[in-house]
């Protein structure tokens, strides 16, 4: 059944968030009996709040998969290990996949290319944890009702898709029939962790569109780490539930600087978005007070290796994309 029915309740509150747990987790043991399940756990709040649920059903019948592919933002790896590994004691198959991601993108600077290699790279590398694993007959996915409703769109991202032929196993989508906000107050009644049930959304090819041109590792690092300075200073400053999406981007090119002790340097430009939205079709530019920004800036330069200069991005959407690939 993959159409909300009229009468489901709108999930708003713990006990409806609870109610609906119970429901699902008799709904999985009762397809899934004694058999085992595969998941690719990104750590993004869907597929978590799936490895949450089924954990609750099946325990270490549930075999989750994540595969660092070097793209991710910093301390995500970590967290998936310490919430579902440590926390949760889910049987957790941690996958290091940064080399092979970015020797495969090094030197391609086309966007699209770029996405088409990360999106194949992550089939090929679960595909092959797939075939380590013996007499799975499932696979379960955090497919969510916009997904379904708009399943023709190019960003559809919560599923595996592209698994060759006899790779095919039978799905389990839990949260199918939720919308977004539902599967947050689900994963707060799991008890996951607010930052990765409240996190802002992030593009399936992660930092690599936030890395502009060709993806190198010293503009990658600094991406990752400037990110992490302004996601700490909008969470410090109240902003960090309030903006839609915020994030940072280092574009391929470098300008001339000076440092603190009067040498000449060449360096990165760290580029800062920070956008409200209610679709993604279009979007305005928050305005982050000056003071912040200039917080930001200081120990963006003083902080990470590499860059010289910080720019705000003022432009809404049109005539900018959010994303900057
Ligand atoms: P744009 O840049 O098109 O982004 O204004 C709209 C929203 O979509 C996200 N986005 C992506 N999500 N894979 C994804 O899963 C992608 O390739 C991708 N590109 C953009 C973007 O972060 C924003 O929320």
């Amino acid at each position: 059944m993959d159409k909300r029915p009229e009468s489901m309740k709108r999930i708003d509150n713990a006990e409806l968030a609870l109610a609906f747990i119970d429901e699902q987790i008799a709904a999985i043991r009762e397809q899934v009996g004694d058999k085992k399940v595969l998941l690719a756990l990104s750590g993004g709040v869907d597929s978590s709040v799936v490895a949450a649920l089924l954990i609750k059903a099946i325990g270490k019948n549930l075999v989750c998969v994540h595969v660092n592919h070097g793209l991710l933002r910093k301390g995500e790896p970590e967290q998936v290990i310490e919430v579902f590994r440590n926390q949760m004691d889910a049987n957790l198959v941690y996958v290091d996949a940064v080399d092979r991601f970015l020797d495969k993108l090094a030197g391609v600077t086309d966007p699209e290319t770029k996405r088409k290699i990360i999106g194949a790279e992550f089939i090929r590398v679960f595909e092959e944890e797939a075939r380590k694993l013996s007499d799975i007959e499932f696979l379960a996915q955090g497919t969510i009702y916009p997904d379904i409703l708009e399943s023709k769109g190019v960003k559809a991202h919560h599923n595996v898709g592209g698994l060759p032929e006899d790779l095919k196993f039978k799905l389990v989508e839990p949260v199918k029939l939720l919308f977004k906000d539902e599967v947050r107050v689900v994963g707060k009644a799991l008890g996951l962790p607010d930052n990765m049930v409240f996190r802002q959304p992030f593009p399936g090819p992660g930092l690599g569109v936030r890395c502009t041109g060709a993806i190198t590792r010293d503009r990658l690092e600094a991406v990752r780490e400037s990110d992490a300075i302004l996601r700490e200073e909008f969470a410090k400053n109240g902003l960090a539930g309030k903006v839609w999406q915020y994030f940072t981007v280092i574009p391929d090119l470098k300008s001339v600087g000076v440092s603190y002790e009067g040498e000449r340097t060449f360096g990165y430009p760290v580029i800062i978005r920070a956008v409200n939205t209610v679709d993604a079709m279009t979007a305005t530019v928050e305005e982050v007070p000056y003071s912040l920004l200039n917080k930001i800036t200081d120990r963006i330069v003083k902080e990470v290796e590499g860059v010289n200069r910080v720019l705000f991005d003022l432009t809404p959407k049109p005539t900018g994309t959010i994303e900057w690939e």
